[in-house]
Formats: structure tokens, C-alpha cells, sequence
């Protein structure tokens, strides 16, 4: 059994298994629907039931208060048609944006590199191709956790069979404890995708300025290799902060690509070196390296931004203080998956 349900002013119409919420049809068939956590907290997915009868499901009463309830709000997130709906939504897709359908994927496992102290890389083959913008994320089903953890995808679009994930392994976190200890080349895995808004705007003109701090470089990685493979020529630099070295993951990869493309600049900067580090780059918060490098006039460039939230709010302050607008500036906040 399952419910129509007309999305206005769009006037885009999904169908609606039972049991399933609106958001989850909604991104299997291709259609955009603002969200953000999936799960009933953050309120990004609001929308109002103006026809029909619908579940809200399990809402957060922050999230959608009494009163909204009573005018009809839902979350699409959460809520589930009893009935063929007719829904408004506040819908603003970016012309850049794909809006590839979400679908499941099964995989095998075929790689896993430690890439630094905690964070791995994970490699699993899908049985079938998956179409994605650099940027976006995948749901990964982790065996004995319930419910799914999100990983940011660091391969290149191109890639389209074999995925690449960075898992930083949270101490406790039952869900990256196991990928760190339990995982082995040849598991099978389930998940879907692709999710997120977080991709390169291409047709903006201008620079555009990647900040990655921790496992928060699997976007900006495949964002990167994207652009180069594309032979796009606007200037692009990489700002990514670590601790020490050992954590400073990848680096040699990016200093290959500096080396052959004139056009990407790869600025590493380290919080808290180590004496046998040696090290002889930027030392200080990755913000600060933006703001050393730029002198403090980032202005005409794009700006995209991947790691933990105080990364990301002082990142956007150094931007914002060297003249970029809030519009150019683009982020996934990285709540690490535990
Ligand atoms: Fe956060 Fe629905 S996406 S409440």
C-alpha cells in the first residue's frame, strides 16, 4: 500500500510506501526536500500538511512544538502519510545541485589503510555503480549498532564502484570501535546514499578555499581530485589542520598535486607539533593559517568547509573578517559518528 503526495509549489509527486517517511521517498525518487539530521531534532525539515492525513512520528517537541502540530507542521523527516497528502515546503535548490536519488547499496570490503593514529581508511566495492556530487555522504550500517552512522565519500565522483571512507575512531563510540577493530577486508556491508548538500558550486567564478580539520578531508578530498581530473582551472587551495604529523594524513598525495598543478596550493598547519616532528610548516589552528595566508583579503573566492563545529565557527569568522559574504561560504559540520 502506498500514498501520493503532491509537493508544493513544485508540484513534484512521490509515492509513499506505508511505514515510510516523506523525506526518505522524497531522496529515493530524486526529489529534494530541505534537511539536515534525519531524525527528528533539528526542525531543517518542516513542512505543512495543507490536504490529508499524516503521523508525525517522533518528533522532537523542540524541534516541532505543540502549536506547530496543531496548524498541521510535520517533519518530513519523521512523519509518515496515512492518507494521500498535499504538502508545502520552503524548497530552494541550488542550480549546482544534482539531486541524485538516494538508494541501497551492498558492498565488500577491500581496503583498509591506517591513516593516522585514529583515523582509518576504509575501502568497500558496491555491487553496482553509485552516482554522487564530490561532497556528499553515505549511511553506513555498522553490524550490532542500531541504526546508521554517516561517512562523507573521499573518492572522486569518477569512482563510481569503489568507495573511500575516513572513520576517526571515537573512544566509546560502539559504531567506530567496531569498523577500527572488528572490520576486515572481505566483510560485506550495507548502506545508502548518496545524501548532503556540500558540493562545489561550479558555475560560481572565483577561487575556491578548502578547510579540513580531522577526518573532515574526505570531502575536500574528492572535491579536489573532482576538479583537478575535470582540468578546472580556478585557483584552489587546501588548508588542513592536525595536531602533529602522524594525524596530518594524506599529505603526500597533496604535495604530489601541488607539484603538478600549478594552479592548487596545499597549506598544512599543525596545532601542537611534536619535537620530532621537525616541523617546519604553519604551527597554529588551521583558521589562522587561512587568515596568515590570505592577509586577512580572502574576498572573491568560495570558501568550503568540512571538519568539527569549533573548527567551522572559527573558520567562519576568519572568512568573514577578510571579506568573504555568508553566502560564499559552505560547510558540512562534522558530528563525528560514534
Ligand atoms: Fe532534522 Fe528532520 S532533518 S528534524
Amino acid at each position: 500500500m502506498s500514498y501520493e503526495v503532491t509537493i508544493e509549489p513544485t508540484g513534484d509527486v512521490i509515492e509513499v510506501e506505508e511505514g515510510q517517511t516523506i523525506l526518505d521517498a522524497a531522496l529515493r525518487q530524486g526529489v529534494w526536500l530541505p534537511f539536515a539530521c534525519g531524525h527528528g531534532t533539528c526542525g531543517t525539515c518542516k513542512v505543512q500538511v495543507v490536504d490529508g492525513f499524516a503521523d508525525v512520528g517522533e518528533a522532537s517537541p523542540f524541534a516541532l512544538m505543540d502549536v506547530e502540530r496543531e496548524e498541521g507542521k510535520v517533519l518530513a523527516c519523521c512523519c509518515k502519510p496515512e492518507s494521500d497528502l498535499v504538502i508545502e515546503a520552503d524548497i530552494d535548490v541550488d542550480p549546482d545541485f544534482a539531486g541524485h536519488p538516494v538508494e541501497d547499496y551492498q558492498g565488500t570490503v577491500t581496503g583498509i589503510t591506517a591513516l593516522s593514529p585514529t583515523i582509518r581508511g576504509i575501502r568497500i566495492e558496491l555491487d553496482r555503480d553509485m552516482t554522487f556530487q564530490a561532497g556528499q555522504y553515505i549511511n553506513l550500517q555498522v553490524p550490532g549498532v542500531t541504526g546508521s552512522r554517516a561517512f562523507s565519500l573521499a573518492n572522486p565522483p569518477a569512482a563510481r564502484r569503489e568507495i573511500e571512507l575516513h572513520v576517526r575512531k571515537v573512544e566509546g563510540g560502539a559504531a567506530t570501535s567496531w569498523l577500527h577493530e572488528e572490520l576486515k577486508v572481505g566483510d560485506r556491508l550495507s548502506l545508502s546514499g548518496p545524501y548532503g548538500q556540500f558540493f562545489v558550486r561550479k558555475s560560481d567564478e572565483g577561487g575556491a578555499i578548502f578547510i579540513a580539520g580531522g577526518s573532515g578531508l574526505s570531502s575536500p578530498q574528492s572535491m579536489i581530485l573532482d576538479l583537478l581530473a575535470e582540468g578546472d582551472q580556478r585557483p584552489l587551495y587546501l588548508f588542513q589542520g592536525a595536531r602533529n604529523v602522524a594525524e596530518l594524513y594524506n599529505r603526500e598525495l597533496f604535495e604530489r598535486l601541488a607539484a603538478e598543478h600549478d594552479h592548487f596550493h596545499y597549506i598544512p598547519a599543525l596545532n601542537a607539533p611534536l619535537p620530532e616532528d621537525d616541523w617546519q610548516g604553519f604551527t597554529g589552528f588551521v583558521h589562522e593559517a587561512v587568515a596568515d595566508y590570505f592577509e586577512q583579503r580572502c574576498g572573491g573566492n568560495k570558501a568550503y568547509l568540512c571538519g568539527p563545529p569549533p573548527m567551522i565557527d572559527a573558520a567562519i569568522t576568519t572568512l568573514m573578517q577578510s571579506r568573504l559574504f555568508e553566502r560564499d561560504i559552505h560547510m558540512e559540520r562534522f558530528f563525528t559518528a560514534a
